[in-house]
């Protein structure tokens, strides 16, 4: 009896240490953890976050691991794909979480108004990922000392104004994703010096984007570009190129105006998509070697032949241009080239 009494305590103590050692939160961290949970009126989605309890445990909240910031909360996560009916705006004490690393909180659907300032003191954020909310305002232009962010999510929001420039300045970016908001003016001349050389992803479709885009554009090795739905004119003919790393590209529905004959289409593209332009010319010549998953060139100015290993495409996404394909549904015939 004695025996497994002692054992019994001999465990206790045992569970004790073990919580004793994973319990590390910061004090400093879990008072502001507290201070968003307030400022949400203590939503349903906040309900493990007890003072009492440790703050690294909290659902949506991680420490660090390292002896360096031992109880330092690194990751600040609501949402993904739950909707906690979140209302009110983005605390503006959440700049008061020095080592934060990931800060996201999207699909609420009822977060509104803008990016607090302070959040430009979070400057060892690796993502930020605030998409599909109600989130206006203009995108603020603090980025230029966030050395480590590698993806921004800011899609799907109400976002106006124009692009901040030293969005380029982030030396670490790999996937930047503005689209569908009501952005206007140019796309920065800045953005074709990105000093990532890793930016493969830049997603800015469905804004109110005019103008020319920036000719350096061409040199940075996107492997997805999005355009599409804005109203941007002139050439886009440099995004193109036999070497580049490119596989999907959207031009769509903007005023794009340029000959599509001499474009070097890059070997590895598999999507591409140009329809709703005012692109002439004819279909370029290396169109009929690639292996393409989608391709839409309809509603331009092109003219001459489809390729017919292209023809596995329906024949829809070529029509209504010029000559190409602009009778009512031609035989096949007539349009293949033989
Ligand atoms: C949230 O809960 C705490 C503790 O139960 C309480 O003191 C505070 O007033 C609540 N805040 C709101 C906005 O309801
Ligand atoms: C979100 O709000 C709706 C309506 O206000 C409610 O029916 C639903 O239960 C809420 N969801 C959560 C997770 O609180
Ligand atoms: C959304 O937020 C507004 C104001 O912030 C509030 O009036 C409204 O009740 C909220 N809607 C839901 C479903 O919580
Ligand atoms: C942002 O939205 C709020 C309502 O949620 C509105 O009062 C405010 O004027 C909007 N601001 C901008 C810049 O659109
Ligand atoms: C840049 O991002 C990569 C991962 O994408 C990471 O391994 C690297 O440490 C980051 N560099 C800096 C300076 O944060
Ligand atoms: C793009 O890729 C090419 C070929 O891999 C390379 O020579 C060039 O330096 C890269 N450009 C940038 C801006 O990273």
């Amino acid at each position: 009896m004695n025996l497994i009494l002692s054992r019994i305590s001999f465990l206790c103590v045992c569970v004790f240490l073990v919580l004793q050692s994973a319990s590390i939160c910061d004090q400093n961290d879990q008072n502001v953890l507290l201070q968003v949970k307030n400022h949400f009126h203590n939503a349903s989605c906040f309900s493990t976050w007890i003072p009492e309890t440790d703050c690294c445990s909290w659902s949506g909240i991680k420490c660090d691991e390292n002896d360096a910031n031992p109880g330092r909360v690194t990751v600040f996560k609501i949402g993904a794909n739950a909707v906690n009916n979140l209302t009110g705006q983005i605390p503006p004490i959440l700049g008061d979480l020095p080592l934060l690393r990931k800060l996201i909180i999207n699909f609420q659907d009822n977060l509104t108004g803008t990016i607090p300032l302070s959040l430009s003191k979070l400057t060892k954020l690796e993502i930020l990922h605030l998409c599909c909310n109600n989130l206006n305002g203009t995108i603020p232009d603090f980025w230029s000392e966030f050395k480590s962010l590698n993806l921004i999510g800011l899609h799907l929001n109400y976002f106006s104004g124009s692009i901040p420039s030293s969005l380029s300045l982030l030396p670490n970016i790999t996937r930047l994703g503005l689209f569908s908001n009501s952005l206007s003016g140019s796309i920065p001349e800045s953005f074709g010096s990105f000093k990532s050389k890793t930016i493969h992803s830049l997603t800015l479709f469905n804004n109110k984007l005019s103008g020319t885009i920036p000719r350096s554009l061409g040199e940075v090795n996107f492997t997805d570009i999005d355009l599409s739905n804005n109203q941007l004119t002139g050439d886009a003919s440099f995004l193109f190129g036999k070497d580049k790393p490119i596989q999907r590209i959207s031009l769509r529905q903007n005023k794009f105006k340029f000959d599509f004959t001499k474009v070097d289409l890059p070997l590895g593209l598999r999507s591409i998509d140009i329809a709703n332009n005012e692109i002439y010319g004819s279909l370029p010549k290396g169109l009929d070697q690639l292996s393409l998953d989608s391709i839409d060139v309809s509603y331009n100015n092109l003219c001459g032949h489809v390729p017919a290993s292209r023809l596995q495409f329906q024949l829809y996404y070529f029509t209504y241009n010029k000559r190409l394909c602009d009778v009512t549904l031609p035989p096949c015939k007539e349009i293949i080239d033989a």
